[in-house]
């Protein structure tokens, strides 16, 4: 990453930590990812060669900066995903700012219809950060999108760890996912599709 992308990342995020800071309503939060745990699926992205990356809540594009970075040196693409049209836009700005536009579709929609209408077998890694609770819902196709030895990647999996329980527990159940819990920011867990 080069030191004009690593300054607008750094800005990006103090001002998300200043904007979430006063506000009571978790849901009025950008609750960007820490930069660690974006470093994290940043990393597994560049060494896989991912090439299809889909994140399920870009807020205003903090994390989707990251993975459009990686993306640029794998030759891939980022979809990622929102409900909120405000932060759709947000995104976008944020992404030109930082030069990576090109590297991802921003898409204004449901992370489950998303995922539904998402081909078999066409996904390198899911990145999951919306709403803990739908998570177990995504499983049917979480399994279906992801390619053979495809990763799976969950914020906040320790500091929302009874929310993540239930999906962490159907990750680990069926033996077709190589499962790690990463203490790294908020906490990241990851599946490598094994079988
Ligand atoms: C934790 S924030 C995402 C942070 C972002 N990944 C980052 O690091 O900057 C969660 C986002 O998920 C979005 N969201 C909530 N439910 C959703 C859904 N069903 N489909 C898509 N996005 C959703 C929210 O609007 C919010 O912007």
């Amino acid at each position: 990453m080069d030191d004009q992308l690593a300054r607008v990342l750094d800005d990006l995020y103090q001002e998300g930590r200043a904007h979430d800071g006063p506000l009571a309503d978790r849901l009025l939060r950008l609750r960007n990812m820490t930069p660690d745990a974006a470093r994290l699926i940043s990393t597994l992205i560049r060494a896989r060669r991912a090439t299809s990356v889909l994140e399920i809540g870009t807020s205003n594009g903090y994390s989707a900066i990251w993975f459009a970075d990686a993306l640029r040196d794998t030759g891939g693409r980022l979809t990622t995903v929102d409900i909120d049209a405000g932060r759709v836009t947000a995104a976008l700005a944020n992404l030109e700012k930082a030069g990576v536009r090109e590297y991802a579709d921003v898409r204004h929609g449901d992370g489950a219809e998303t995922l539904a209408g998402t081909p078999d077998a066409s996904v390198d890694l899911v990145v999951l950060d919306a709403e803990r609770p739908a998570y177990v819902d995504y499983w049917p196709h979480l399994r279906r999108v992801l390619k053979p030895y495809g990763i799976l990647a969950v914020d906040n999996a320790v500091s929302h760890r009874d929310q993540v329980a239930a999906f962490h527990g159907l990750l680990a159940s069926q033996g077709e996912f190589a499962v790690a819990l990463h203490e790294v920011g908020d906490g990241v867990l990851t599946g490598v599709r094994v079988r």
